[in-house]
């Protein structure tokens, strides 16, 4: 299970990740730049905003309405492709591509 995380620069970083956990507990984990998750998960801070890479979408599940409210509220403008990291959980054997904004405050 790999998680490839670009920056708004363009560095990648590729990271192990446990089945079952988040892509933000990844981040947060690795010390992956530009994810702030101030709000630990709970889906009440939109700092954890990534760009999921087009042809990695179709293998998650759709964001809840909540997820859906709260990336109105994100940094960044939200993009069809924006999703809060928090509520993505990586499955065995994943391999996701997400960008990070250039800003998340
Ligand atoms: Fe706060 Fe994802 S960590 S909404």
């Amino acid at each position: 299970t790999t998680v490839h995380f670009t920056d708004f620069e363009g560095t990648v970083r590729d990271v192990e990740a446990n089945p079952g956990d988040s892509v933000m507990e990844t981040a947060v984990r690795n010390g992956i730049p530009g994810i702030v998750a101030e709000c630990g998960g709970s889906l009440s801070c939109a700092t954890c905003h990534v760009f999921v890479r087009e042809d990695c979408q179709a293998g998650l599940p759709a964001p809840s309405e909540m997820e859906d409210e709260m990336l109105y509220g994100t940094a960044e403008d939200r993009q069809d492709n924006s999703r809060l990291s928090c509520q993505i959980r990586l499955a065995e054997g994943a391999d996701l591509h997400v960008t990070t904004p250039e800003t998340q405050v």
